[in-house]
């Protein structure tokens, strides 16, 4: 390790990569090369001193602590205004380290080690920074307890392969978003690192707006505003959607999602991203069924008899009252409904979901045919 200089300050750390590309994580980390993304940092930070007065910075994943001593150097002189730093690192080294350059810098701040995410549930900060080696995904959720009404929440990811469509199955684990190959990939993968971070949030009546945010050499980079707003948080939303391509052509289209369906054509919906598969494992409900439990447990038995027969079916059910007025017809009966699909050679169910209501696996469009080819 060795003494090195970055804007104004001075700090111990070992040079974990050249001036592009990512580092190697190994020691007390410093990469050269993330000097821009520790700029912006600094002048984001000293932005919000400037309205603030004074903030506290919190530098969670903070390796050297480069980022927050030239925040607590830079900062004031930048803004006019005051800043406190809280430091934290899993590592022990990075610890010490931050430290000693806190001493070298003459400068003041909180130093903790040990893993930032148990910090999040105590630290009020007006800037949190989560600066991590790959994704950021694994902090976002309790990070945004950590950050104060209006304050902003910065985040790294140095993931891109996922985010950009080299491992699309990787990107929807961990995005919950569905990567390509596409002509735009890097605007993609910044896009699907916002949409899932404003996702998160809003599922915790927390509204991010992004500030700043890009895409450069080996990562990405998202400077959020947050604020503690459920209509804020919902009205983010709509701005996330789906973008609809044509392989080998140059057609793109927005489909929303969270704004009540398509824009266009007005006949179309969609729903979703929802669950597909079976609502219910057979083989559990058969072990329930099992189990030496007497009457009084007749009314749950019989929900788990209903739950076993509607497996297997297609992820949706009819209502035999719409099925007639989406055909302009009269509605059958539900013995009716049972025995035109078997005589047609399709499955059907009863559903849990509503006593007027069936679930089949004939297709949709061939249901006035099987129901109503023969009359009423
Ligand atoms: C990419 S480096 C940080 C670089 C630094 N922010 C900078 O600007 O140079 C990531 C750091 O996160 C630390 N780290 C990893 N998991 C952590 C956790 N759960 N809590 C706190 N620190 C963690 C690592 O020890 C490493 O020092």
């Amino acid at each position: 390790m060795k003494w090195l200089k970055e804007g104004e300050a001075e700090f111990l750390a070992e040079v974990s990569g050249g001036e592009r590309g990512p580092g190697k994580r190994s020691g007390v980390f410093y990469n050269p090369a993330m000097k821009l993304s520790r700029d912006l940092t600094v002048l984001v930070a000293a932005g919000l001193m400037r309205g603030r007065g004074e903030i506290l910075f919190f530098d969670a994943l903070a390796g050297s602590g480069v980022r927050g001593l030239r925040v607590l150097k830079e900062g004031p002189s930048l803004s006019g205004g005051r800043v406190r730093c809280i430091f934290s690192d899993i590592s022990r080294d990075a610890a010490e380290s931050i430290e000693k350059s806190l001493k070298r810098n003459f400068a003041e701040g909180e130093v903790f080690e040990g893993d930032a995410r148990e910090l999040f549930h105590t630290i009020k900060a007006d800037f949190l920074d989560i600066d991590p080696y790959g994704s950021p995904a694994p902090y976002l959720p309790e990070a945004l307890r950590s950050v104060r009404h209006g304050g902003i929440l910065a985040i790294t990811a140095t993931d891109t392969a996922p985010l950009s469509g080299t491992y699309p199955t990787t990107c929807l684990r961990r995005y919950l978003a569905w990567s390509e190959k596409v002509e735009f990939l890097k605007e993609m993968a910044l896009r699907i690192l916002l949409g899932y971070a404003v996702r998160v949030a809003a599922s915790r009546d927390v509204c991010l707006k992004p500030l700043l945010s890009y895409y450069k050499d080996h990562y990405l980079r998202a400077f959020l505003q947050v604020s503690r707003s459920r209509g804020r948080a919902r009205e983010a939303l709509r701005s996330v959607a789906h973008i609809l391509l044509r392989r080998g052509s140059l057609g793109r289209r927005v489909v929303w999602i969270y704004r009540g369906g398509w824009e266009k054509p007005r006949d179309l919906q969609l729903i979703g991203p929802l669950w597909v598969g079976e609502t219910s494992d057979v083989r559990f409900l058969k072990g329930l069924k099992d189990l030496p439990a007497g009457e009084r447990y007749g009314e749950a038995l019989s929900l788990v008899d209903t739950l076993s027969e509607e497996t297997g079916y297609p992820p949706w059910y009819y209502e035999v009252n719409e099925v007639a007025r989406a055909l302009r017809s009269e509605p059958l009966s539900m013995e009716k409904v049972k025995e035109r699909l078997g005589e047609g050679g399709f499955r059907f169910s009863r559903t849990h979901y509503s006593a007027t209501a069936f679930k089949t696996d004939a297709p949709g469009e061939q249901l006035e045919e099987i129901l109503y080819g023969g009359g009423i």
